[in-house]
């Protein structure tokens, strides 16, 4: 199979790509690079034995993705590229869902003219909005977001369905994520997000080295193991491999499919801030803040679904977690 990565170059992305490249899959990546680097080719073609091709460009841009379509022979597209900060979507929604609603629908038009029905879509449990319930399970109401960020998602989500009804020859994989972290074992490839991080492995690193002055834990009050938020946080490297699976899975059943990646297991902010102390070796300043407006005291995910259709589960835990990411941020300081 030919595989198009969009927004292979960012965090997750630029995962999934190395791990294309280990099954030998054929692929090429599309960028902007508004959020990422041209390096980060250059590093994982260090990492692999297989070539790609890397295009800079837009996924509005309709012509140029049918021509890289064609051009390339591609059989299936996993869409990551987009816009992933809520507080941002909130200053500029028109960008956020420019970026989000109008590119996944410029793809899938290029997609449609070019005949290519395969996809994988990076969603975000966000799309759950506050949950009523946790773990959460894929039949949890979805659309009472609060932000753009989230809207954008869960409107793209709500394309696919109507877009699979509709026509029976696609099969599309909706990837919900959880709180995807760590980084490649080899250090060589992580999380570096141009601007201020705003997930708190990336904010415990950057403090760590001394680019930021402390970490802010909102809420002391909840009533959680030490009160502090519980989120469920899963390894982006696991995270790759589920990319991995799902292709595989919807080149034998179309239709669409929707799950959960997450860990399906919650850790507390404190939680992960001492297990990033113990890998570290020295305490991180830390102070605690009031509870934010909309954040809630625990979700974590049910991955029964995912473990069960597509045999996916996460197997690196909170300290793989920190202290991958701790590899990757040490190693690479500047970036
Ligand atoms: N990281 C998370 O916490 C998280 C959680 C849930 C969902 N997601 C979603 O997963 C996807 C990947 O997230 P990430 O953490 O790797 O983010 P990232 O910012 O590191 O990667 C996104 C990539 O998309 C590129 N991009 C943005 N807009 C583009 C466009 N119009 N055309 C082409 N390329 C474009 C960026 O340059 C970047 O390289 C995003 O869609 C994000 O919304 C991320």
């Amino acid at each position: 199979m030919k595989v198009l990565v969009t927004g292979g170059t960012g965090f997750i992305g630029s995962h999934v790509v190395a791990d294309l490249l280990e099954q030998n899959s054929e692929i090429v990546v599309l960028d902007n690079l508004r959020n990422s680097s041209r390096e980060v080719i250059d590093r994982l073609r260090s990492l692999a034995s297989t070539e790609f091709d890397f295009i800079e460009g837009d996924v509005r841009d309709t012509q140029l993705v049918r021509e890289v379509i064609a051009t390339h022979a591609v059989d299936a597209v996993v869409h990551l590229a987009g816009l992933k900060s809520v507080s941002e979507s909130v200053r500029f929604p028109l960008d956020y869902y420019d970026s989000n609603l109008v590119g996944s629908i410029a793809l899938l038009n290029a997609m449609a003219a070019e005949g290519v029905y395969r996809l994988v879509f990076s969603s975000s449990a966000t799309v759950y909005g506050s949950p009523e319930s946790t773990p959460i399970t894929e039949s949890h109401p979805v659309g009472r977001v609060e932000n753009p960020y989230g809207r954008s998602k869960y409107f793209v989500e709500e394309v696919l369905k109507d877009l699979v009804a509709s026509d029976k020859r696609w099969s599309v994989a909706i990837l919900r994520y959880f709180n995807p972290a760590g980084a490649h074992s080899s250090g060589a490839i992580g999380e570096s997000p141009k601007g201020t991080p705003n997930n708190l492995v990336p904010i415990l690193t950057k403090v760590a080295l001394g680019k930021m002055d402390k970490v802010f834990v909102y809420g002391d009050d909840y009533p959680t193991v030490d009160g502090s938020g519980v989120r469920d946080y899963v390894h982006v490297c696991d995270l790759a491999k589920g990319h991995v699976q799902a292709l595989d899975y919807i080149f034998s059943e179309s239709g669409l499919h929707v799950w959960n990646m997450g860990a399906g297991r919650g850790y507390s902010v404190m939680e992960v801030l001492k297990s990033f102390e113990s890998v570290i070796g020295k305490s991180i300043p830390h102070e605690f803040s009031g509870r934010r407006p909309g954040d809630v005291a625990e979700c974590w995910a049910d991955i029964s679904k995912v473990k069960r259709e597509l045999g996916w589960k996460s197997d690196k835990d909170i300290h793989q977690i920190v202290q991958d990411a701790w590899r990757w941020q040490s190693l690479n300081p500047e970036l």
